[in-house]
């Protein structure tokens, strides 16, 4: 007998709206040279960031992430009691318990809401948005929120020149609902565990405590293996998602990767094969690399920019620590 459960009918899913939030304070390359041996046309050179943010002491990873999701919900016209889901993304919570996605819920007003949280460093936001996509087409849930939030200054050490300059803080949400047409791609995921140390944490909080003479916890990182990494297993990646979504290189209007680093989102769209036409999200150059954050804030930079519009089709495409990945295509809310 075929349960009610299989039997149940499937809808679509598709992205509503999207919110950010930017913290206040702007940090200049010339700043970041007050704290490491570096010069502002190096950091420019090598990464492509200008300036990025970074969040003050009011600017928890909840305040952030409801602000984002606040607005978020008013994009997509959705009441925050109308979410059934909260899922957060982020790499730089340092509380594990209880999940920052039911603290989110209740601040936001989402009362009847489950939450969650997803630990997948860089690739966590399309990893989340993966599953609220799904939970909505198999009708477990009406309205998803899908948050990636980040302190990154948190967990980097100021005076680390191999990271001081890249790492920075926001967060940026998207709602996720019914949908009469195809609006989240299949996802495509994977991850190389065996290069986990090229990006990892040089030690856990419990172990600091145990012995307050460590180091504190703080993220380690050796950027040119990361770089390589991930330019050859996301572009394949990001390949494969356009086959699964049924689409070539030049069907797409936007590209929104990972903000890992300017010059590593050109290699990827050059080696993609994309097209002048698509629009490639860069927001790295303004707000450095926000890990689960990234893609969302990028988002919506580029809906704001007027370069991509609500409804096109643009390839989501996060990758990080792990090493791993995940990607999907998606029409833009
Ligand atoms: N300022 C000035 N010089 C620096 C520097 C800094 N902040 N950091 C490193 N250097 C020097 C190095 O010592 C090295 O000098 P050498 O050639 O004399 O040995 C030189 O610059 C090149 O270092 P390298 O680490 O090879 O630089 P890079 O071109 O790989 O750029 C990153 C460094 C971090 C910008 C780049 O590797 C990167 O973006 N990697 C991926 C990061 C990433 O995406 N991480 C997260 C995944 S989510």
């Amino acid at each position: 007998m075929t349960s009610q459960l299989l039997a149940a009918p499937r809808t679509h899913s598709r992205i509503l709206g999207v919110g950010v939030h930017r913290p206040r304070r702007v940090v200049s390359n010339k700043e970041i040279c007050e704290w490491i041996d570096s010069t502002e046309e190096w950091i420019e050179t090598r990464s492509g960031i200008r300036s990025r943010r970074f969040a003050e002491k009011d600017e928890t990873l909840a305040v952030m992430a409801v602000s984002a999701a606040r607005s978020a919900l008013r994009h997509a016209g959705v009441g925050a009691g109308e979410v059934d889901c909260v899922i957060v993304a982020s790499m730089s919570n340092l509380v594990q318990t209880p999940p920052l996605a039911v603290t989110v819920a209740a601040d936001l007003g989402a009362t009847g809401s489950a939450g969650f949280d997803v630990s997948a460093a860089c690739a966590g936001f399309c990893h989340a948005l993966a599953i609220a996509g799904d939970m909505v087409s198999t009708r477990q849930a009406r309205y998803v929120l899908v948050a990636g939030v980040e302190r990154m200054t948190d967990i980097v050490d100021p005076t680390d020149r191999g990271v001081a300059f890249l790492f920075a803080d926001g967060a940026g949400a998207v709602v996720v609902g019914p949908s009469a047409a195809p609006g989240i791609g299949p996802v495509v995921r994977g991850a190389d565990g065996s290069s986990r140390d090229a990006l990892r944490m040089n030690t856990g909080w419990g172990a600091f405590r145990a012995d307050p003479t460590l180091p504190p916890p703080r993220m380690k990182m050796d950027g040119r293996r990361v770089f390589r990494w991930a330019v050859e297993h996301a572009v394949p990646a990001g390949r494969r998602a356009l086959e699964l979504a049924g689409l070539a290189p030049g069907d797409l209007a936007a590209f929104v990767p990972h903000q890992a680093n300017l010059r590593m989102i050109e290699i990827l769209a050059a080696r993609i094969g994309l097209p002048d036409h698509v629009a490639v999200a860069d927001d790295v150059v303004v707000s450095g690399n926000t890990s689960a954050a990234s893609i969302p804030l990028a988002m919506e930079a580029l809906l704001r920019s007027g370069r991509a519009a609500s409804g096109d089709a643009a390839l989501l495409m996060g990758f990080g620590a792990g090493l791993n990945y995940a990607g999907q295509v998606v029409h833009l809310p």
